[in-house]
């Protein structure tokens, strides 16, 4: 399987989305369409396609297809792990991997006993591919002529049902256009699948599942059972398969076919030509984790026997996404409308791949937001920091889906206990991957794909991680208020991380200033000093501000609290009078690192590194963004040049307004400038390759407001991340879900000013000139509010309110809005 070199010819040729290619029965602006059949693109087409409800995702692979150079059938459990051992360069190592699970989708035919159906060995006439955004259905019609002049139509519907996670369908209806014939179907379940979806982990273990069952149920019916072999995750798949001629259920003649880790049905017909058949296959799947159940095969086999037929399944499935998009939807009109209807589809791409990743499913499971979506394999289905990207989104429509996911956290609070006492601090080490159980998952070494050599990963001491976790904490509270989840999960989280920054950070007697050494900021291609033998950096600058911020927020929250549950908390977690005093002071004396032209560095040392010739290697390789790679193939290292992969110094103004970066910085007793923003958004944007999809978000959204062009281009870049795959290849192996929801915040929030801050949804606008109007719905305190701005107002229509009236501010002017209340400023 070579997904990467596949899918980085693709992204020459980038994805087709020009509004003049399809079926008129699709809105462009809520659909992605593709025409033809390209090996190349595949691997990109079957990750922008995978359908998902939270529960299970499946990637949009050909259902005749299995994993080979060009097709990878990938279907993922949320949380559905299992770790496996390997030997590499001498050492054993160990990963946890997301488990690619049994591949439900098999449904093949051939002709009067010829071969198996294969896009690539047939003249292929017509060939169209839609996913409908909309109601989360992929569509495939292909009609084709084999070598004997038989041409043949296909028309494919696919779901994974929104509303009952168990559920999965597929419809296909076949059409003998100018033959008569035997037509032979074979439907089957593939439990002999290992995970092969990244090049870079080939020489690893793969092999996650052990078969358990596979055989026939019931006439209609396949069931397959699976477990994993390190975590005994069981898997139970059950499927039915109907067919319809003529849209009657007709008796079929069939045959089982059951080997280990596999099972099919062959399904025979006779057709005429001009005929139709329709083949349906429902599956349904549940593992040995879920609720409610007695054992999941039991549930598997119950469940297929009772579901309704494709068509009744699509309009339960449909009506969820409706009501999903009446929360989440959002429009724009642009001045080149052309422009704006593809800003408004990827956008919604964007917002579709989030609920299908997390959606009201993930409420009731144990899982965190990985940055690949459940969509392919890399990074292993880890959660990682990406979550700061993702949650603004979820916290502003749907913050139950916010409080679910930070509950992953809180059950691994004692694990991170663990981790910080083994390294020598107090309080709470979050990991920077986390995956079941909350341990440290990062890869110890990976693969340069591009010297061909394993090196060390230090990614781990990427500490800020613990930041973004309580920053997330505090920001679900200020969008909800939900003291209940603060008090009884959220502040003994904060708390504990608090201490542990406090016991981090060493005291410089000299400088009167306390310090974080060895530690690494968001840069990845900066894990240590040139001259250094081991690992890490010291006072990262936005380790430092963050630490300070969680620090100051862990006092506030203290406050926050009820009397008795502070106490409580306080009690439980030993923290004394001594011990806050100590927060205190840090929060008031960390050290910030300045150059001396008053740019911040990004950490000490960093001023003295030396200047990359951008231009030198801009020539001499087509892409640049993966420098540390390039570099490290040519025998240098990129930690000897001021040069980053993605915005480190500039997260500080991505999170923080210009006022609360003012008060942080004073509070320290550093001078902030109003001028400091701008010249630090210059200097390190020069010095930036843009190496994660991450860093156009930020880099978009610190120039909202004093660069709008500038904005807009990088917003444009992040926009095509992952339809035209911009990184070439690593769409393939998963969509970049912070990018994708990244972009849709920078409409929501960056561009409309909203903050939330003191129980005040405060809004300063500020749309890109390109854009004459934007409107969205947002919840905020229990209000459901309608947003309309263009660029000479701002209108806030109250459309459905909670009791109390909740207050709305444009710059200085704070207002009450009633329920019902329309709202209009001028701006
Ligand atoms: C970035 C990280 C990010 C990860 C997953 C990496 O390329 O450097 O900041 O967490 O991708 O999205």
């Amino acid at each position: 399987m070579t997904n990467g070199t596949k899918s980085k010819t693709a992204s020459q040729e980038p994805v087709q989305i020009s509004p003049d290619i399809f079926l008129e029965n699709f809105h462009y602006t809520w659909s992605l369409h593709y025409q033809g059949f390209d090996p190349r693109e595949e691997g990109l087409r079957e990750a922008l396609c995978t359908l998902g409800n939270g529960y299970f995702c499946t990637r949009g692979a050909n259902i005749e297809s299995s994993a080979d150079e060009v097709h990878y059938p990938g279907t993922y459990l949320a949380g559905g792990y299992n770790r496996l051992t390997s030997e590499i360069a001498g050492e054993v190592i160990e990963n946890e991997d997301l488990v690619n699970l049994p591949n439900w989708l098999p449904l093949s035919f051939r002709i009067d006993g010829g071969p198996w159906f294969n896009v690539q060995e047939r003249e292929i006439l017509s060939y169209h591919q839609v996913l409908d955004i909309k109601t989360g259905v992929l569509y495939r019609q292909i009609h084709f002529r084999d070598d004997r002049g038989r041409e043949t139509k296909i028309a494919e519907r696919r779901l994974v049902h929104k509303a009952n996670q168990h559920l999965a369908a597929l419809e296909v209806t076949f059409t003998a256009v100018n033959w008569s014939g035997s037509l032979e179907i074979r439907a089957a379940l593939d439990g002999r699948v290992i995970n092969a979806g990244v090049d870079r982990y080939q020489a690893l273990n793969s092999r996650h599942l052990e078969p358990l069952e596979a055989h026939r149920v019931s006439e209609d019916t396949i069931f397959l059972k699976v477990r994993t072999n390190q975590s005994e995750l069981r898997l139970a798949l059950a499927a039915r398969t109907q067919v319809f001629h003529n849209q009657e259920l007709t008796p079929v003649e069939r045959q089982t076919v059951a080997e280990t880790g596999y099972v099919a049905q062959h399904l025979f017909f006779d057709l005429k030509s001009g005929d139709k058949i329709t083949v349906e296959k429902v599956v349904a799947l549940f593992t040995s984790r879920d609720k409610a159940i007695s054992e999941c095969g039991l549930e598997a086999k119950k469940l297929v026997a009772r579901a309704e037929d494709f068509s009744q399944l699509l309009e339960s499935h449909a009506r969820t996404w409706e009501h999903l998009w009446r929360r989440f939807n959002l429009e724009l009109l642009h001045q080149d409308p052309d422009e704006g209807k593809i800003a408004e589809k990827i956008l919604r791409l964007h917002i579709f791949h989030l609920l299908q990743t997390s959606s009201i499913h993930t409420m009731d499971l144990d899982v965190g937001v990985p940055p690949r979506g459940w969509h392919g394999e890399a990074y292993r289905g880890h959660i990682l920091w990406d979550e700061l990207f993702i949650f603004p989104l979820l916290n502003l429509r749907l913050p139950e889906i916010t409080r679910s996911l930070l509950m992953y956290r809180y059950r691994r609070l004692n694990e991170a206990r663990v981790a910080a006492r083994r390294a020598g601090h107090q309080g709470a080490m979050y990991p920077w991957q986390s995956g079941s159980n909350g341990r440290e998952e990062s890869q110890e070494i990976h693969l340069n794909p591009e010297s061909g050599r394993w090196i060390p990963d230090n990614t781990q001491v990427q500490r800020h991680v613990n930041a973004a976790i309580a920053y997330n904490i505090y920001q679900y509270y200020q969008a909800t208020q939900d003291l209940e989840f603060l008090a009884f999960y959220g502040a003994e989280i904060i708390l504990e991380i608090a201490r542990f920054w406090a016991s981090l950070a060493t005291y410089n007697k000299d400088l009167d200033r306390y310090e974080i050494l060895g530690v690494m900021g968001p840069d990845e291609y900066h894990d240590a000093s040139p001259e250094a033998a081991s690992p890490g950096l010291n006072n990262n600058a936005y380790t430092n501000v963050m630490a300070v911020w969680v620090l100051t927020h862990a006092l506030e929250t203290i406050e926050a609290l009820a009397e008795d549950r502070a106490c409580e908390l306080c009690e439980n977690l030993q923290i004394s009078d001594e011990e806050k005093d100590l927060w205190r002071d840090i929060s008031r004396k960390m050290r910030v690192v300045f150059h001396d032209d008053g740019i911040i560095s990004q950490f000490e040392g960093y001023d003295r590194l030396q200047e990359l010739d951008w231009e030198h290697y801009r020539q001499k390789y087509s892409n640049i963004q993966r420098l540390d790679r390039i570099l490290e193939a040519e025998g240098d290292n990129v930690n000897r040049y001021k040069a980053s992969k993605q915005a480190d110094v500039l997260m500080l103004f991505y999170l923080f307004s210009s006022d609360e970066l003012r008060e942080i910085f004073e509070q320290l007793g550093y001078p902030f400038e109003y001028e400091t923003i701008p010249k630090n958004i210059d200097y390190y944007l020069n010095r930036t390759s843009h190496g994660s999809t991450l860093s156009w978000v930020v880099h978009s959204w610190v120039l909202s407001r004093s660069d709008r062009a500038g904005s807009w281009k990088f917003f444009r870049e992040a926009l095509k991340s992952d339809v035209y795959d911009i990184q070439g290849g690593t769409t393939a192996e998963g969509i970049h879900l912070g990018a994708m929801a990244g972009t849709v915040d920078l409409m929501s929030r960056a561009y409309t000013g909203i903050e939330l801050r003191g129980n005040v949804l405060r809004f300063n606008p500020c749309l890109p000139s390109e854009l004459s109007c934007f409107e969205m719905q947002i919840r905020y305190l229990g209000h459901t509010l309608d947003l309309e701005i263009t660029q000479a107002r701002l209108k806030v229509s109250c459309i459905r309110a909670s009791e109390k009236p909740i207050k709305i501010a444009h710059l200085d002017q704070v207002y009450d809005l009633e329920p019902k209340e329309i709202l209009e400023i001028p701006l």
